[in-house]
C-alpha cells in the first residue's frame, strides 16, 4: 500500500524529557518521496491563493518553509529563537509543551499588506505558532493561514490558532 506522510515520521519516547512523545520529523525529510509529498500537501489548501512570503519557524519549519516557498516561487522568512537574527528585531515571548522562549524576526522583513503562510513541523499547544503569527501581524502582514506536518490536538494548539481567526492545515495527528 502506499506510504503516507505518517508513516514517515518516527515517535521517540522521553525526548527531551520524560513524558515527551516527540515527533520525530527528520526521518521524513530524510526520504525524497516522503519530503516532496509533504511540501505538496502542505500546499494543497492554498492552490490558486495569492501568498507573498513564506514565515517558517524556527528550526524544522526552516526546512518545510524553505521548500515550500521555493515551490511558490516566494520569498523565505525566517521566525528565530532570541539572539540569532543579525539585524535590527522585534520579540514576542511565549510558552512550550516544555519550557519558555523569545522568538524574533527582522522587522524589515516583511511589507505591510503582504500575505504570509506559516509554516512548521508540528503544532502542540500552539504557543509557537501565536507567537510567529504576532510578529507577522506587527509588521502589518496578514496571515493566510498556519501549514503544519503534524497536528498534536490534545495539547490545544488547532483551537488556540483557529480561534486566533487563522486556517490551520496538519498533515496527521
Ligand atoms: C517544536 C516544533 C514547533 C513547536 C511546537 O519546536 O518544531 O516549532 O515546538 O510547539 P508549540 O505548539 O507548543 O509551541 P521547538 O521549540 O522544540 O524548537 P526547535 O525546532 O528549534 O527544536
Ligand atoms: N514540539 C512540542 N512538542 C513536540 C513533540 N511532542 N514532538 C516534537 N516536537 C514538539
Amino acid at each position: 500500500m502506499q506510504k503516507t506522510v505518517r508513516d514517515y515520521i518516527r515517535t521517540i519516547v522521553d525526548f527531551p524529557q520524560e513524558g515527551i512523545l516527540f515527533r520525530d520529523v527528520t526521518t521524513l525529510f530524510a526520504d525524497a518521496r516522503g519530503f516532496r509529498m509533504a511540501i505538496d500537501q502542505l500546499l494543497h489548501p492554498w492552490a490558486g491563493s495569492r501568498i507573498d512570503k513564506v514565515v517558517g519557524l524556527e528550526a524544522r519549519g526552516f526546512i518545510l518553509g524553505g521548500a515550500v516557498a521555493h515551490q511558490l516561487s516566494v520569498g523565505f522568512v525566517p521566525v528565530r529563537k532570541k539572539g540569532k537574527l543579525p539585524g535590527r528585531t522585534i520579540a514576542q515571548g511565549y510558552r512550550l509543551e516544555y519550557g519558555e522562549a523569545v522568538v524574533e524576526i527582522h522587522e524589515d522583513a516583511l511589507t505591510p499588506g503582504e500575505r504570509v503562510l506559516v509554516v512548521d513541523d508540528l503544532l502542540a499547544t500552539g504557543g509557537t505558532c501565536a507567537a510567529g503569527i504576532g510578529l507577522v501581524e506587527r509588521l502589518g502582514a496578514s496571515v493566510v493561514g498556519c501549514a503544519f506536518v503534524v497536528d498534536l490536538p490534545d495539547l490545544g494548539g488547532r483551537a488556540r490558532i483557529e480561534g486566533m481567526g487563522h486556517a490551520v492545515h496538519a498533515l496527521c495527528a
